[in-house]
């Protein structure tokens, strides 16, 4: 077999990398491993079953994976641009780090978690805005071994106590509060609320964004300008084992609260690093910009440690696309150059609204490749991206993977692979996709649609929930056996490509964002009003799902839009603004079986208004509800 490449530059070379690491996956892993720095290297490639499951890369390899991400850079490109920040109000001056600076910054957070008491192993909740300083927080954390988990600061106080306390994290990093287009929206005070209920936090520190005036707790909090005073800028990095935990990152399931997605040193790193490189066909004087939140796994994937692996220049940007104008995303392209552009459906639905003249006002002739992430692509929206934002001449890349998944599945590389809208192509070298029907038999040939699954670990394969393994086992692993289960539907067409179709659980996926129906319904029940709940997804032109709510209210005297504002207030309390359901339907009862169970496939039609292909609801309990919910509808 050929020599194992860690950067692919043509579809040969996709092709033999593919079957080496099909044939000889281990082998194939230790190579594109040994692109790293490791203080000392693995006894074991891989353990692995999907039963319990267990699974373990690079056993005994030693590593930091910010000696990969910043250290080792700084030789040959301490001086070259790690990271440009751009503010959320172009009038503000946007910032740029050098690697040697960047270093300087994470060691000296470091340091400041050291004094705090931050130990190897503890967990750090952080709860900030995209400031650079949120960038330094991931970096030092990992600097020293804690375990971060990034929380998205769109998430309400009871989220965030939620997910402090499921991984009973001892310290908190934050803002006094966080710029959002015109809006400034406070932080601090939501953590304060949060740390009501969460015992466990011992320590809080504050970063100063806006000068707002906010309650600092004697004893608990402390100001991170204050600390930076005296934090020295040289932090030596902990060492760790492969297989300790880098980060926890909460995301919803079918059932039940969110879970804390748990991912490891170092095969985390090869992956991340691996799929940056290749994907974007990463050439190393490019700028690039991922337009996600660090909240979010696109964030910690490909705003830091994927682009900061390869010694590239990554941006991370404070605002919004619409602010203060739909051209903002494209002035800042032309601004710094932006050679790669990575971004989501709903941003290019949302801009293709405002219309096509913002983007026509600037040049984008930096522009080499774009991407999309985080749901499908419909063709529509697909053509207007290739067309008016890449002149033509950029590939298209759309990613498929999830949080669990830690990197890149399913997608094209950038100018190598064939492109066809609305396909994420075909899987990246590693990934061993099929198809299955609902029996997990393994769906053979092209041309056919089921669930996606993985039948063989790869590195950044999540290795637990935090706290409940058997729940990552149930959630993941035991619908088909031996499989990793997506949670997607997907079609495998003619040529191998697979087109992603979307959930075929209880996740809806609102502007890329995964919220779990139940998660949502509870929050509605929480209204005093309410009865019973049940929520589904149905297509919405510009969040590709928009949430729709059926609630039962005690006395039906009161369903109208008061009692609506204050479910959607319920919601915004115990989620966030970003799971505000987009419609509520007053109902007084719902199809449930026999036994009870709701039929939601029934409501997902009335939802989407596909009233005559309701499918068999002889089973129901009332079939009568139906009607009525019909009608409902329709008024
Ligand atoms: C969906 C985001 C179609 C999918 C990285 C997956 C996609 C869920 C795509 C994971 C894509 C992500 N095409 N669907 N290119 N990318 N999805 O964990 O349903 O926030 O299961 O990770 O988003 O969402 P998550």
């Amino acid at each position: 077999m050929a020599q194992v490449k860690f950067h692919i530059t043509n579809n040969d070379e996709y092709r033999e990398a593919y079957a080496h690491s099909v044939a000889q996956p281990e082998d194939f892993w230790n190579h594109i491993a040994g692109h790293y720095n490791w203080r000392k290297p693995w006894s074991k490639t891989l353990e692995w079953n999907f039963e319990e499951p267990r699974v373990r890369w690079f056993e005994g390899g030693k590593l930091n994976i910010t000696e990969n991400c910043l250290d080792r850079h700084l030789e040959q490109r301490g001086n070259k641009i790690a990271l440009i920040w751009e503010p959320n109000d172009p009038k503000e001056m946007s910032l740029r780090f050098t690697y040697r600076e960047l270093h300087a910054h994470v060691n000296r957070m470091a340091n400041i978690l050291k004094n705090l008491g931050v130990k190897k192993g503890d967990r750090v909740c952080i709860y900030l805005p995209m400031i650079p300083e949120l960038a330094f927080a991931v970096l030092a954390c990992a600097r020293i071994g804690a375990i971060h988990s990034v929380v998205f600061a769109g998430f309400s106080a009871n989220s965030v106590a939620d997910r402090i306390n499921d991984s009973a994290c001892e310290f908190v990093i934050t803002s006094d509060g966080l710029n959002r287009g015109a809006k400034q929206i406070p932080v601090k005070s939501v953590v304060d609320e949060a740390l009501e209920t969460c015992p466990s936090v011992q320590k809080v520190l504050v970063v100063n964004r806006l000068n707002w005036p906010i309650n600092m707790k004697t004893g608990r909090d402390v100001w991170y300008h204050n600390e930076l005073m005296h934090a020295n800028e040289q932090c030596a990095a902990e060492e760790m084992d492969s297989e300790d935990e880098l980060f926890i990152l909460y995301t919803s399931g079918s059932t039940g609260k969110p879970k804390g997605v748990v991912h490891t040193c170092g095969g985390y790193m090869v992956y991340a690093g691996y799929t940056f490189a290749n994907v974007f066909q990463y050439r190393e004087s490019d700028i690039f910009w991922c337009t996600a939140d660090i909240g979010w796994v696109t964030g910690h994937s490909y705003i830091l440690y994927g682009p900061l692996l390869n010694g590239a220049t990554t941006m991370m940007f404070e605002g919004v696309p619409t602010f203060p104008d739909p051209g903002r995303f494209w002035q800042v392209i032309d601004k710094h150059n932006v050679n790669i552009f990575y971004t989501a459906p709903t941003a290019i639905r949302s801009l293709m609204a405002s219309g096509v003249d913002h983007v026509l006002a600037y040049s984008l002739h930096s522009l080499r490749i774009l991407g999309s992430v985080g749901e499908p692509i419909n063709e529509e929206a697909w053509h207007w991206y290739h067309t008016h934002v890449g002149k033509g001449r950029c590939p298209v890349v759309d990613t498929w993977w999830q949080t669990e998944t830690g990197g890149i599945m399913i997608s094209a590389l950038a100018g190598i692979s064939e492109l066809k809208p609305a396909h994420a192509g075909l899987p990246l070298p590693g990934i061993q996709a099929i198809l299955v029907d609902a029996e997990g038999k393994e769906i053979i040939g092209n041309d056919v649609e089921g669930y996606l699954c993985i039948k063989y670990p790869w590195p950044s394969i999540l290795r637990t929930t935090y706290g409940d393994h058997e729940r990552c086992r149930i959630n993941y692993f035991a619908t088909y056996k031996n499989l990793y289960f997506t949670g997607d539907g997907a079609r495998r067409e003619a040529n191998g490509m697979y087109r992603i179709i979307g959930r075929v659980d209880d996740v809806i996926n609102v502007s890329g964002h995964r919220f779990g129906t139940a998660e949502i319904e509870n929050a509605i029940n929480q209204n005093k009003k309410v009865v019973e709940s049940a929520v589904v997804g149905y297509p919405h032109d510009i969040k590709g799902q928009g949430i729709y709510a059926y609630v039962i209210l005690a006395d039906m005297q009161q369903a109208n839009n008061h009692t609506r504002d204050e479910i959607i207030e319920s919601v915004v309390e115990h989620i966030g603004r970003i799971a505000k359901p987009d419609v509520i339907q007053f109902v007084s009862g719902l199809p449930k079986t026999r036994s009870g169970k709701i039929m939601r496939r029934i409501l997902r039609k009335v939802a989407e208004g596909e009233f005559s292909s309701l499918g068999d609801t002889t089973t129901l309990l009332d079939p009568l509800v139906v009607d009525e919910i019909i009608a409902g509808k329709q008024n």
